[in-house]
């Protein structure tokens, strides 16, 4: 499996590597990489630059905007990257995390229906640094459902764990998109990508509503910081009292170049414990944060929690009810008093301070875009700045 790993990863990044060569695009003002037209002026998902098209359900077309949005000229439109890969496009003007420059990621649709990058002289899609994978040890595919940054934040770049097997999750570095990290949702296994990868609804805890959530990223010295937690949205939702029939640990390859062992959920404890050191973010969410020194690497194990019995995309049957959950009031006046959760990395005391001044944003989402902003950006910023 490694050896395909590789030959994989030498195969894209091959391809990434042909952009490098600057010449190729010096007699361009700006860089036109691709010229298609849909109907209008919106722009068509290219399907020639090893691209993952998503959410093709909707209107999107394969990029990775809302369902019923289109590739409009004028607008940035991000893409999803293969597993391990993340996108090295945005807008090279949206510099900060603040709305609405945090949505223009990807290409640029221009009005006569081409695209261009905002970085000539990069790929499309680069590959992180390899330090974190996820592991499954369950018989059903898991999907790792990454948050699209530049971007809307769906949770639509999929990464599909097979059964019983490993997959290298994007980990950036601090030159990704305003040194953000990489955040996914983290789905019961047997939900497709397909179906989990997206903006889901509280009929069903999948994408935004899915139990945890996990993030990765790494420092300029080569140290890994890998999460686990809890997601706020789960907590706050008709699924609080529900356990889920599987959990998930940070492993580390060699344990002496780790920091924050043991950091493990596992729902049978209750819904929100963390076995280990745990610090409080977001709607009161209860999180985990392993450090991987330079040179050693972690996994999102995956585990199944006894019950043979399986959770579909549609039912919860199969897992036990508790009472155990927190309730939305005791979620929001919690908040404050978890401000000033300390652990490792000033990441996390950044994201506690900033989820303060927005506790009223731990509501449900929405698939209105426009409702959901304000909603997005208090879970996010708690997701990012670990
Ligand atoms: C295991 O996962 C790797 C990486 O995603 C994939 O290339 C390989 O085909 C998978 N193996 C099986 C048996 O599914
Ligand atoms: C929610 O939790 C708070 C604090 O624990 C408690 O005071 C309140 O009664 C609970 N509300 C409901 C509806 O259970
Ligand atoms: C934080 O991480 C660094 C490595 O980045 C490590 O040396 C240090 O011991 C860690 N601190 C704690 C409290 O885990």
């Amino acid at each position: 499996m490694l050896c395909q790993l590789s030959i994989a990863s030498l195969f894209i990044s091959m391809t990434a590597a042909a952009g490098h060569h600057s010449h190729k695009y010096a007699l361009f003002d700006e860089a036109v990489e691709v010229s298609k037209r849909s109907s209008g002026n919106d722009c068509e998902f290219p399907t020639d630059l090893g691209l993952v098209a998503v959410n093709e359900k909707g209107t999107g077309g394969g990029w990775a905007i809302a369902m019923d949005q289109t590739c409009k000229a004028g607008s940035w439109c991000p893409y999803a990257c293969p597993p391990g890969y993340l996108s090295a496009q945005w807008d090279p003007e949206a510099t900060s995390y603040t709305y609405p420059q945090s949505q223009y990621g990807g290409l640029k649709c221009n009005s006569d229906g081409t695209l261009s990058k905002g970085f000539s002289g990069k790929a499309y899609c680069v590959e992180g640094k390899g330090t974190v994978s996820a592991k499954n040890t369950i018989g059903k595919d898991v999907a790792f459902c990454q948050t699209v940054l530049p971007g809307n934040e769906e949770m639509s770049i999929p990464t599909n764990v097979g059964a019983n097997n490993e997959t290298v999750l994007a980990v950036p570095g601090t030159d990704y998109w305003a040194g953000t990290a990489a955040h996914y949702y983290v789905n019961y296994p047997g939900i497709s990508v397909e179906d989990a990868c997206t903006w889901g609804s509280d009929a069903n805890p999948q994408g935004n509503w899915s139990p945890y959530v996990a993030g990765a990223n790494q420092d300029d010295s080569g140290n890994t910081y890998v999460k686990i937690g809890w997601n706020p949205i789960y907590l706050d939702s008709s699924f609080a009292t529900t356990e889920p029939n599987f959990g998930i640990r940070i492993t580390c390859d060699d344990e002496s170049k780790c920091n924050g062992l043991q950091c493990e959920i596992d729902p049978t404890d209750g819904i929100n414990t963390i076995k280990g050191s745990s610090s409080t973010g977001a709607g009161a969410a209860n999180f985990c944060v392993v450090t991987a020194e330079s040179g050693n690497s972690a996994k999102i194990e995956v585990f199944s929690t006894g019950s043979s019995s399986s959770s579909s995309s549609t039912s919860n049957k199969g897992v036990k009810v508790l009472n155990r959950g927190v309730n939305a009031t005791s979620l929001a006046t919690s908040i404050s008093a978890s401000a000033t959760a300390a652990t490792n990395a000033s990441h996390i005391t950044a994201s506690a301070t900033a989820s303060t001044s927005t506790s009223a944003g731990v509501a449900r989402f929405n698939t209105n875009p426009i409702q959901t902003i304000a909603v997005v950006l208090a879970v996010v910023i708690y997701q990012n700045l670990f």
